[in-house]
């Protein structure tokens, strides 16, 4: 197991170059499954889910080829069914495959999907995902080592509603409406710039979606869609990382490729935390301007909220906080768990069961302690540390950077599901640290 030593008490100064959003690449590749003619997407990051999405697309019969330079072809005129066996080697090692299903179904007939991975940030049903798809005229058949779909009367466009604005089921629908017979109308949608992203990739490939007020997409169905050629959205949930990394350990960072529109909500935070930035045509600077930092309360929401996956991360700057800082999670009830390694270095964090923002979330009444009083500044000190999953590893990784001493942090390869270059961007930024694969 990888494991990395680190000294803490330096400021990370320098530059870091983002490439696509984790979270857009990999539905992107999916989507190529839908042409009839091979795809080209820009901007691809060597991450492992990009891997596990690769390895899936290639048992399919889809050809890949990722030059260096983070350009990735993928030609799926040759699609096939795969074996069971080689897809169920795939369990447990990302979210992504759920996704498969709209499109193996209008190509194949059929879809095997293995059991998923992907943190351990809360139970992450799959409900939503399959109600969509029954709607559609899915037949979907469990079996004990992954679930199997049939469409025997083809996928037809339906009038579908979200319980809650699931991100997944919003692509779910997206991918599997865009070759339905007929008009598909989602309410409740999730409006995520990946996901608007991944609407503009579709009709490059000659989908009909248009995006009404009030989280409503509405989609026709056509026969055939071509390939695409298309530059990811850069990774806000990586520029937020390093903003709140500058912020951490006093230091400065500038994060090429990331945008001002995409990250308006993230930026207004990190200005009232006390952090300073500067926008520029060709990335944001992040940086400490010297002084204390402020307390602030925020709620995580779906977008145009604050994201879930930038609290991680701006909780290990709240720890040097002046004042009491409240974190209301509303997107996923178990996404504290990362906050024990920081108790264990000094950081003073009481979890609540209670909906500590303005408002009531789903999870109050349900016992998930999903809000955190973080109570600062409090002196971070080096421990030994074991990363739970992405963004918590990242955090973690931060608080061993600012922390006083030497920290030892293992399952650090958990990182690399969502961080390229992981370690070279840490050592550019003049990180103190050794690694021992
Ligand atoms: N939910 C259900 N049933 C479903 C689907 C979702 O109850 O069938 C619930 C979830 O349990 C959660 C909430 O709905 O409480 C939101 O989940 P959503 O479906 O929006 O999340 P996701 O699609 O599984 C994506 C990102 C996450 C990111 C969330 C929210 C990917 C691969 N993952 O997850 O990213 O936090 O949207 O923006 O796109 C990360 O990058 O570290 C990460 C976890």
């Amino acid at each position: 197991m990888s494991q990395i030593t680190v000294t803490g008490g330096k400021p990370l100064k320098g530059r870091v170059d983002l490439k696509g959003a984790k979270n857009l690449v990999t539905k992107a590749m999916v989507a190529a499954l839908l042409g009839e003619t091979p795809s080209v997407l820009k901007d691809v990051p060597r991450i492992s889910d990009v891997e596990v999405v690769s390895g899936l697309l290639r048992l399919h019969g889809v050809v890949i080829d990722f030059t260096d330079d983070g350009v990735m072809h993928l030609d799926p005129t040759n699609v096939k069914s795969a074996r069971m066996v080689d897809i169920d080697a795939h369990a447990g090692s990302s979210r992504i495959p759920i996704l498969f299903c709209g499109p193996l179904l209008h190509q194949l007939g059929e879809a095997f999907i293995p059991g998923l991975g992907g943190c351990h940030i809360g139970d992450r049903p799959v409900d939503y995902h399959f109600e969509v798809l029954r709607n559609f005229g899915a037949k979907i058949e469990e079996l004990p080592n992954g679930t199997r779909l049939t469409a025997p009367k083809g996928l037809k466009g339906a009038k579908i509603s979200l319980p809650y604005p699931s991100v997944g089921a919003t692509e779910q629908v997206l991918l599997t409406a865009v070759k339905a017979t007929g008009k598909t109308e989602l309410s409740g949608a999730a409006i995520e710039p990946e996901i608007m992203d991944l609407i503009a990739i579709l009709q490059k490939m000659g989908a009909i979606i248009s995006v009404d007020a009030d989280r409503v997409i509405r989609i026709e169905g056509v026969k055939t869609l071509n390939g695409y050629s298309h530059r990811a959205l850069f990774d806000r949930n990586e520029a937020a990382s390093w903003a709140a990394a500058a912020l951490a350990t006093e230091g400065d960072i500038f994060v090429g490729g990331a945008r001002q529109q995409e990250m308006t909500t993230f930026l207004n935070v990190f200005r009232k935390v006390g952090g300073a930035f500067q926008i520029e045509d060709d990335g944001i600077r992040f940086w400490h301007p010297g002084g204390q930092l402020n307390s602030v309360v925020i709620e995580t929401d779906v977008h145009p909220g604050f994201m879930t996956d930038w609290q991680q991360p701006l909780v290990v700057a709240l720890t040097q906080a002046n004042g009491f800082s409240i974190i209301h999670e509303t997107v996923y009830e178990q996404r504290f768990g990362f906050t024990d390694a920081l108790k264990d270095m000094g950081a003073q964090i009481q979890i609540y069961s209670e909906c500590l923002g303005g408002t009531s979330c789903r999870f109050g009444q349900r016992n998930y302690n999903h809000s955190a009083v973080i109570s600062g500044p409090t002196k971070l000190t080096g421990a030994d540390i074991r990363v739970p999953d992405l963004r918590g590893g990242f955090s973690h990784m931060v608080a061993a950077l600012a922390a006083e001493g030497v920290s030892n942090v293992t399952n650090v390869q958990l990182i690399s599901r969502g961080y390229e270059n992981f370690l070279q961007k840490l050592a550019d930024l003049g990180a103190d640290f050794t690694y021992t694969e």
